[in-house]
């Protein structure tokens, strides 16, 4: 039996700023966190930066003929702040919007949906001396940027995404320190938390005040089933303290406009909580119009020992039996269902859209110049199959975004991980089609997926 998705199920694939663009000093671009971070020695692997990555910025006419090739109907992509507002602040940089103008008309004349998430991770730099996301005011700053996107692209994008996984750049960034800025401290990283939060309410309350008719907002959150890797009480708690801190925190705000209480009692012996202001958690639980999820894994929790960042001292270990992708994720599609099922349960209706799932492999040209990802191509179906189960399960969802649309600049193991549908030389800079893009091709033409 063929597997068919509901009509105008939208197929596409994503990317983010500087993980494709380059070209980082060009038409005014002003320096982001992440420019400082990839240049620090020591934060990424084999000091790889974004300075070139696919060279997208110059080749984006290119990239467009690939996704028309490709037959998606949609592309998520995110706009680099600092090409708006180099410094953060102030009047828009005109260059940098013409830009993504073109972009947007090129997606739009090949039938592509855009799907623009605005901040995707590179916080200017000239926001960070001033304290960042632990600064209350980067909410402020925030909001008047994102109303410069409104004004300039408002009727031409019909899906709009504050935030991309605000538990990454709160915690990663500012409590572990794998991300830019690269900070380890409790206390900011839950400032940081807070106000991004603020940030993505005060957006949406922009957008609402322009009125636009057809364009809609949401924001994506990278959310995990999580299960206790065993029956023994310090695993449970465990399993339900991670899974407060990814998934709970953030959608208790976003749709109950509250904290949990038992990560609220667990948070308050790590910091004060002064942050919190009359209002915030109102505004950021602003109604939105779809939910964004990211899914690449699920936790399989073990108590650990001693306190870690945040208090949350847990282990994940990928169990016996289940295959890695070279990220060392586990491959559990069942896990997606699981997921999308429990959002629905838990938290008002809402349409969903995954804006996030792919994986990376040991992709290499063979002689013949091909790219043969058989492994890709396995892990998409089961995944497109887990999430068709949640939709007849009762789940509103309403599109995927496969990560990634070429591989890319993976964040701190810079290039040495390809998640791309589209392999790239960076040498060279060439393009070549993997055989999961032929694949992919097949079943979004086809909106159903042969048994
Ligand atoms: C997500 C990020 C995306 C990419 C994938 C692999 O957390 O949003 O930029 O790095 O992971």
């Amino acid at each position: 039996m063929t597997t068919r998705f509901p009509d105008g199920f939208m197929w596409g694939t994503a990317t983010a700023a500087y993980q494709i663009e380059g070209a980082v000093a060009e038409d005014g671009r002003g320096t982001s966190i992440w420019d400082t971070f990839s240049h620090t020695p020591g934060k990424t692997l084999h000091g790889d930066t974004g300075d070139i990555a696919d060279d997208h910025y110059h080749r984006v006419e290119q990239d467009l003929e690939l996704m028309a090739g490709l037959g998606v109907n949609g592309y998520r992509f995110s706009v680099a702040w600092p090409r708006i507002q180099p410094d953060g602040r102030g009047a828009p940089n005109q260059r940098g919007l013409d830009f993504y103008r073109r972009l947007v008309d090129g997606l739009r004349e090949r039938s592509i949906a855009p799907a623009l998430t605005m901040y995707h991770w590179d916080l200017p730099q000239a926001l960070q001396d001033a304290g960042g996301w632990p600064n209350r005011d980067t909410a402020q700053r925030f909001a008047e940027y994102a109303a410069l996107l409104f004004d300039a692209f408002g009727e031409s994008v019909p899906l709009w995404i504050t935030l991309n996984e605000p538990w990454v750049s709160a915690w990663v960034g500012y409590a572990i320190g794998g991300h830019a800025p690269g900070i380890q401290d409790t206390g900011q990283a839950l400032a940081a938390a807070h106000h991004l939060l603020l940030a993505h309410g005060l957006a949406v309350q922009a957008f609402r005040a322009r009125g636009l008719d057809g364009p809609r907002i949401g924001v994506t959150l990278n959310l995990a089933p999580t299960r206790a890797a065993s029956p023994e009480v310090a695993d449970v708690a465990a399993a339900r303290l991670r899974d407060g801190n990814q998934n709970r925190w953030f959608l208790d705000a976003v749709f109950r406009g509250r904290y949990p209480d038992d990560m609220l009692e667990h948070y308050r012996t790590r910091a004060d909580f002064a942050f919190v202001q009359d209002g915030d958690l109102a505004a950021m639980a602003q109604p939105i119009d779809f939910l964004g999820v990211n899914y690449y894994m699920r936790h399989t929790v073990h108590a650990g020992r001693g306190d870690g960042p945040l208090g949350i001292n847990t282990v994940e270990r990928v169990p016996a039996g289940i295959p890695t992708t070279t990220m060392g994720w586990g491959i559990e599609p069942d896990g997606l269902t699981e997921l999308l099922v429990r959002i629905a349960r838990d938290y008002p209706a809402i349409p969903m859209y995954v804006t996030e799932n792919g994986a990376s492999f040991y992709d290499y040209v063979d002689p013949e110049g091909e790219v043969d990802d058989t492994e890709r191509i396995a892990f998409l179906d089961a995944h497109f199959r887990a999430a068709h189960a949640a939709i007849q399960g009762g789940v509103d969802l309403r599109g995927y975004f496969i990560w990634s649309l070429m591989d890319n600049f993976e964040w701190a193991h810079g290039y040495s991980k390809r998640f791309g549908l589209i392999y790239v030389d960076y040498l060279t800079q060439t393009r070549i089609l993997k055989q999961s893009a032929s694949w992919y091709a097949g079943v979004a033409r086809a909106n159903a997926l042969e048994p």
